[in-house]
């Protein structure tokens, strides 16, 4: 791996579109709370730019960050789209002015979020959509998505989206959707520390369907460890560049979205793609999930 830039590549199961395995999440350019503009309108911009110079052709967005805010930020800093880019969106939630997060999962919602998004990106069709099912709490929650993904599948027949992924959700939901349309990706919460989605990624890489981890370093919860710092030191690396080499190492299907305002943070971890992990050093990292459960209980 120490040679590939960006992680290597990766093409979405069933489509054309081939990515580097180190992308981009564009949700910290929202401002503080994932709403509004950012402080640094200007740095944002920059960020997506950098990216994109540097080879990062996947990027993750929603129109639920801002609202509308980061799209559009996508669409000042990037359009006309250079050729190859591929901008996965998601929908199920909507903003009120309240800036909490709503339900938005009726066909007319799921349709509505689609146009906002073309509008919004500048696009006549979406690469991917992912429907984002939201729980009640944080956590993954078990219920019927079939009416939401049955919506989005009438959109890509009429040529709105051209494929479709899922995110938080379980594995009997991504069972129920792939007997409804294709699935492309599966976005979830997972990272080093945190790892309930093990047996999915296994599952989904048998079937070549990619591994999107949102908070691949710990999201709003920045992951600290001694042993990821004992390992970054030994490899003159960072903690988060340990922890997103650890993602690429774990299995070939997934793909890196870290978000970040910062252009340093940015090209930090970008590097993170030449990092090779020993084996001892991915045994060491291993445990970090059994110790953090440890400490749970
Ligand atoms: N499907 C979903 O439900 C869902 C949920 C959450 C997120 N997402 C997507 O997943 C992407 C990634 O998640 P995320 O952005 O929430 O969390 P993350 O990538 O785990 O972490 C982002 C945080 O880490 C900081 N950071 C980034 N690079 C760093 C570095 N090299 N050193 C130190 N700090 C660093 C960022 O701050 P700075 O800005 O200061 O760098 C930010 O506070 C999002 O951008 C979004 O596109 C999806």
């Amino acid at each position: 791996m120490s040679d590939s830039k960006l992680g290597g590549q990766f093409t979405f199961p069933g489509t054309s579109l081939t990515v580097q395995r180190i992308g981009y999440g564009a949700m910290q350019l929202a401002g503080p709370g994932v709403w509004g503009p950012p402080k640094d309108p200007d740095g944002a911009v920059a960020v997506l730019r950098e990216a994109v110079a540097a080879g990062v052709n996947h990027i993750d967005t929603s129109d639920f960050y801002g609202p509308h805010v980061t799209n559009q930020i996508i669409r000042q800093a990037l359009h006309p789209y250079p050729a190859g880019l591929v901008i996965v969106t998601k929908l199920g939630a909507s903003r009120p002015p309240d800036k909490s997060w709503l339900l938005a999962i009726s066909p007319e919602d799921l349709t509505a979020g689609v146009h906002d998004n073309l509008r919004n990106l500048g696009l006549d069709a979406l690469d991917i959509v992912n429907y984002r099912v939201m729980g009640s709490g944080h956590g993954l929650e078990e219920g019927s998505i079939a009416e939401q993904v049955t919506v989005l599948a009438d959109l890509r027949r009429k040529g709105l989206i051209h494929h479709i992924g899922l995110s938080n959700v379980t594995a009997a939901q991504v069972a129920e959707a792939q007997a409804i349309t294709d699935i492309v990706c599966v976005q979830n919460n997972y990272n080093v520390v945190y790892r309930q989605d093990d047996s999915l990624i296994d599952d989904l890489a048998r079937q070549g369907i990619a591994y999107v981890p949102f908070f691949p370093l710990g999201g709003f919860t920045p992951l600290q460890s001694s042993t990821l710092s004992d390992a970054a030191g030994r490899l003159g690396a960072t903690p988060m560049q340990v922890a997103l080499a650890w993602l690429l190492h774990r299995s070939p299907n997934i793909l890196l979205i870290p978000g970040t305002s910062s252009v340093a943070h940015l090209r930090e971890n970008m590097a993170a793609g030449q990092l090779t992990l020993s084996p001892q050093t991915l045994a060491e990292l291993d445990g970090i999930a059994a110790l953090a459960v440890d400490v749970k209980h």
